[in-house]
């Protein structure tokens, strides 16, 4: 069947499934008071996650992120890798985590067909570390990501959220750290969501200050590939890892949108910051449905806007993204 396309031309390969509201970290920007809500409730099984997969495989499905909240608190979790490893058409299976459970499990979720990992890791300081996500896990995690290395994952991304006056100071550790690891760090400019309106105005930091610093220190832009997300990519001869920049105030953002979202509870989302969430649930209760499925997703992308509302301050439904997953 043919991809789904929408009425700006944009293609949408790579869809973020949502396994999980909740998570355990207090990052300060996303969840200071730790999740609120009511946990594993309500989340969708494994038999909706089966139809809803290969719902999005006729449609073209290459790329499939898991995401959370914190997508490792899902006790099924190894199941859902290997049941979503089996999409026919799937180029990579990838997990976004904060790697709580990393260091213990990573080798467990790749044997069972995880084929890309990221992990946020918001800063190369242990106290910092401890600051902002609220866990004293940085030793482990920093363990973690070196296991990860190991296992020939296709790729292994590290997320780090630009925060004015608290980690926008960190470039040459992250250079050392980047020296013999051949791994990419995404920084990403800090959004606003519903809940974070003046912890925002306190620490967004434009990510152009950071690329000019990348451009002084030698660091080159790669070109862009047809499938990539988001982020600029900069790579130099001296360090065997590479620095993403991911801007999502910048002017191009959402013309390269390849993505669509599922939420935890079977809800299509548009955008990241859309105003409204498409029920699929109905349409994942019995095999039969799949063309009825399909249909709901090829028509709902017509609906799809050119960009986000974020200029203008409109932050759509979402309250911080452990609410849909980044
Ligand atoms: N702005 C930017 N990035 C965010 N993340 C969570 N909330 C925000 C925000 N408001 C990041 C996390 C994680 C990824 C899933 O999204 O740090 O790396
Ligand atoms: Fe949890 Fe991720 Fe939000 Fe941090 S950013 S609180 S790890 S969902």
């Amino acid at each position: 069947m043919a991809p789904l396309i929408d009425r700006f031309g944009r293609s949408f390969p790579y869809l973020r499934l949502s396994l999980i509201e909740a998570c355990n970290f207090r990052c300060s920007y996303c969840l200071p008071d730790g999740y609120q809500g009511c946990g594993s409730q309500g989340l969708l099984r494994l038999d909706e996650i089966r139809r809803l997969l290969a719902g999005f495989a006729c449609a073209g499905l290459q790329k499939l992120r898991l995401t959370g909240g914190e997508p490792t608190l899902r006790r099924d979790l190894l199941d859902i890798i290997a049941l979503a490893a089996a999409t026919p058409g799937l180029q990579r299976l990838a997990m976004t985590t904060n790697g709580c459970l990393l260091e213990k499990r990573v080798a467990d979720w790749r044997a069972a067909g995880l084929s890309a990992i990221n992990v946020s890791l918001d800063s190369l300081d242990g106290e910092r570390f401890r600051q902002i996500t609220g866990h004293d896990r940085h030793a482990s995690l920093l363990r973690g990501i070196d296991r990860a290395l190991e296992l020939d994952f296709q790729a292994v991304k590290l997320n780090a959220v630009l925060l004015r006056g608290r980690n926008d100071d960190e470039l040459p550790a992250w250079q050392d750290f980047l020296r013999e690891r051949p791994l990419s760090v995404r920084f990403i400019e800090l959004m606003r969501t519903g809940d974070n309106e003046d912890y925002f105005a306190r620490h967004h930091l434009r990510a152009e200050r950071l690329e000019a610093q990348l451009q002084q220190a030698g660091w080159q832009l790669q070109p862009r590939g047809p499938s990539d997300g988001p982020a600029r990519e900069y790579a130099h001869p001296n360090f065997r890892g590479r620095i993403g920049v991911i801007a999502p105030y910048s002017k191009d953002f959402c013309a390269g949108c390849n993505r669509l979202r599922v939420t935890s509870k079977g809800d299509l989302r548009l955008c990241l910051f859309g105003e409204f969430g498409i029920p699929l649930r109905p349409l994942l209760q019995d095999d039969a449905d799949l063309d009825t499925l399909v249909g709901r997703l090829t028509g709902q992308l017509a609906l799809k806007q050119a960009g986000h509302g974020l200029h203008q301050g409109q932050t759509g439904l979402t309250p911080h993204l452990a609410s849909i997953g980044g």
